[in-house]
């Protein structure tokens, strides 16, 4: 048997009022990714080459934000109004109306399933002579509100459920519908024309389409998966609970990747996190999206990275900041309430402490001393700072951009750097130290008899 097509539908034209937001509820982010992003990715790892999104009308954001996805094709179709799902399904009719293949439909809000999980459920659909419908079931711990599974004696799906409409009997049934079904595309539409509304909630229910199935003598059954995966989102509570899987996820990937974290579950990752071998997170560090890590690495407790990279044997934190664009070299350091931003710390650099340094080259080597700040932004613009290899800067050095020093220059202490500094020069800006011996005591004796005057 030849492998078949598998198109994809997303249903994400719901309102998502509950999430009491101006953004759309499938483009809250997870992990540093919209949620739509995660179910799309978990797609092109299944081979599914081209996904129609429902959206409601005026989602542009939704369109615009998936329409790029690399790997796959998608196409943005707008169902409005929103008469249920198997009337959204219908909406991406026209784009499929040449696909020949498997239809997977999916919910927007519901980022968590596995690719392995929807692997066995086209597997299913897939076997010669098998069901033309299949639904993903799980069970929950509480049933709540989801549509129940019937399912007949020989394993088959005879219907599904909702639980408004449910008797009581019906709603003890523990197997649920996920929402997720996979459909031979082949009947899909036919099957679909034949739903109606004659519900409680007077909606065209795509849960029909199983009885819709059966009265043509089609067979329908159920896959089941982790209560875990099937989580939906309608509530900010919920999203923290999904970031929570997502999370878990991650850290054990990593984990399993070699990287040794001493309290994962403080440590928090993006979907795109890279790390190399024999990497150790120390608790409360926080890695948003675009970061890179080499082997090697100790990242110590409480730093937080983003759009950063860390080259092999580099040590950062504790409590380091590395924003977009900070690229830190092999074995170099980057020590505490220390914060890089758009700018590459050669190797065995070394930015050990309360330092900001922003739009600039530290070269290789180098000694950034205590209390460093680049003054690379006068309000207006932004301007690049040089320093050179091996390079030695002063504690409490003010570099004024645009500013070079060169190779193997001393900046002295407390200096404000604002012209070029040459190779090995030492540079110096503050005022001459002066002493006057014993004007500290004097000093003291005088204000002890004014104060002594005033209270007499
Ligand atoms: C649906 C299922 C239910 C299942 C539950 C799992 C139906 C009739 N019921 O119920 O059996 O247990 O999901 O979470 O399918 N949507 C549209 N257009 C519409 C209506 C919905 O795009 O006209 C989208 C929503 O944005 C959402 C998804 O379809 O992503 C599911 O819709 P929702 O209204 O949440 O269905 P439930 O009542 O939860
Ligand atoms: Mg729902």
């Amino acid at each position: 048997m030849g492998k078949r097509q598998i198109a994809a539908v997303v249903l994400a034209a719901g309102k998502g009022t509950r999430m009491r937001s101006g953004v759309p509820k499938v483009l809250h982010p997870l992990a540093g990714q919209p949620m739509i992003a995660h179910l799309l990715h978990t797609l092109t790892g299944l081979g599914v080459t081209r996904a129609i999104v429902v959206v409601g009308a005026g989602e542009d954001q939704v369109s615009s934000s998936v329409e790029a996805t690399p790997g796959i094709e998608i196409e943005c179709v707008v169902q409005e109004p929103q008469l249920g799902t198997a009337h959204a399904v219908q909406s991406a009719r026209a784009a499929l109306a040449d696909f020949d293949g498997d239809v997977l439909v999916l919910c927007g809000d519901a980022p968590l399933v596995r690719e392995k999980t929807l692997k066995s459920l086209l597997a299913a659909c897939n076997r010669s002579s098998g069901p033309s419908v299949v639904v993903l079931g799980f069970r929950p711990q509480d049933t709540a509100e989801y549509g129940r599974l019937l399912v007949t004696e020989d394993g088959g799906l005879s219907a599904i459920r909702e639980h408004k409409d449910a008797t009581d009997d019906e709603r003890k049934i523990g197997l649920c519908n996920s929402g997720i079904v996979a459909v031979d595309g082949a009947c899909l539409f036919t099957l679909l024309d034949q739903i109606g509304n004659d519900n409680l909630k007077n909606e065209y229910y795509l849960t029909d389409i199983v009885e819709a199935a059966r009265s043509e003598g089609l067979r329908c059954e159920v896959v089941e998966g982790e209560p875990e995966e099937m989580l939906g989102v309608n509530s900010r509570a919920q999203l923290a609970e999904a970031e929570a899987v997502i999370q878990n996820r991650l850290r054990q990937a990593a984990m399993d990747g070699g990287v040794t974290m001493t309290d994962p579950e403080t440590v928090y990752l993006s979907v795109d996190t890279v790390f190399g071998t024999d990497v150790s997170v120390e608790p409360g560090v926080f890695i948003g999206p675009g970061v890179a890590i080499g082997s090697n690495v100790v990242l110590r407790a409480y730093s937080h990275l983003e759009g950063a990279t860390v080259e092999d044997g580099a040590i950062v934190g504790p409590f380091a900041r590395l924003r977009p664009d900070a690229q830190v070299g092999v074995n170099a350091r980057i020590g505490n309430f220390v914060e890089v931003k758009k700018s590459v710390i050669e190797p065995g650099a070394k930015v050990n402490h309360l330092t900001y340094i922003g739009d600039a080259r530290v070269g290789a080597g180098a000694n950034v001393g205590a209390g460093t700040i680049i003054c690379n932004y006068d309000g207006f613009l932004k301007y690049h700072t040089d320093i050179g290899a091996g390079a030695f800067i002063g504690s409490n050095t003010a570099l004024v951009a645009p500013v070079k020093v060169g190779d193997g220059a001393i900046v002295g202490a407390g200096s404000v750097i604002t012209g070029d500094v040459e190779a090995d020069e030492l540079a110096v800006t503050r005022a001459p130290q002066k002493g006057l011996k014993g004007w500290a005591a004097r000093f003291r004796e005088r204000k002890a008899r004014e104060k002594s005057e005033k209270r007499g």
